[in-house]
């Protein structure tokens, strides 16, 4: 089974991510996190690069979906064959989210290289977690990259709700605004209620 959560920056997506991950463990399922771009020695290497260099937004584009095409073969495909259960800080929809409407990158350009990274395997469920643009700068404070301007930001956070709109199936929407543990709590819930794990 393969989940991502989504988000800005900020959104606490990662931290659910780590939870997620450190519960499925603790009961003893076989279960792995990745954070994309990352998580292989390739694709962390990418990561580098990417998160600093200043760069025209294609070249951006090619290099988080070459990360993310490494990461898939290397490491998403061989744990989902063994029955893993892959958690995902960060995947696809990050991509349409920042660099399509983001960067303004047409969309089905971005939807191509999506899917010729990742051979077609969309997650089976997407969290995104929702928070105010205020919120999210404040929350990010002085740790800023070059991701993470105003006005960017809000063409993004704008961009994840549309997608989540669009692929309603696939996508859980998560008031980000509220505290850890409650929202921990739900993310347990959707997964019980739809796929009956026993979490
Ligand atoms: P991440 O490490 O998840 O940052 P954070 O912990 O702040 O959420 O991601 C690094 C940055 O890369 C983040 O600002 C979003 C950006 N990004 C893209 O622009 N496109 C992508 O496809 C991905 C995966 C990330």
């Amino acid at each position: 089974m393969l989940l991502s959560f989504e988000g800005i920056d900020g959104s606490g997506k990662s931290t659910q991510a780590r939870k997620l991950y450190e519960h499925i463990k603790g009961l003893g399922y076989p279960v792995s996190l990745y954070r994309d771009p990352g998580s292989t020695e390739l694709a962390e290497r990418i990561r580098e690069l990417v998160l600093n260099f200043e760069m025209d937004p294609t070249t951006e584009l090619l290099l988080f979906e070459t990360a993310r095409s490494s990461l898939v073969w290397e490491r998403i495909f061989p744990d989902l064959k063994e029955g893993k259960i892959v958690i995902l800080d960060r995947f696809i929809d990050s991509t349409t989210a920042y660099q399509g409407y983001g960067r303004e990158i047409n969309l089905g350009t971005v939807s191509v290289l999506n899917h010729i990274a990742i051979r077609g395997r969309k997650p089976d469920l997407t969290f995104l977690l929702n928070i105010p643009l205020e919120l999210a700068l404040q929350r990010i404070g002085q740790k800023k990259t070059r991701f993470e301007n105003k006005e960017y930001l809000k063409r993004v956070r704008d961009a994840y709700l549309l997608i989540a709109h669009q692929e309603r199936e696939r996508f859980v929407l998560l008031d980000g605004t509220k505290e850890e543990e409650e929202l921990f709590v739900e993310v347990l819930r959707f997964l019980r209620e739809r796929f009956g794990l026993d979490l």
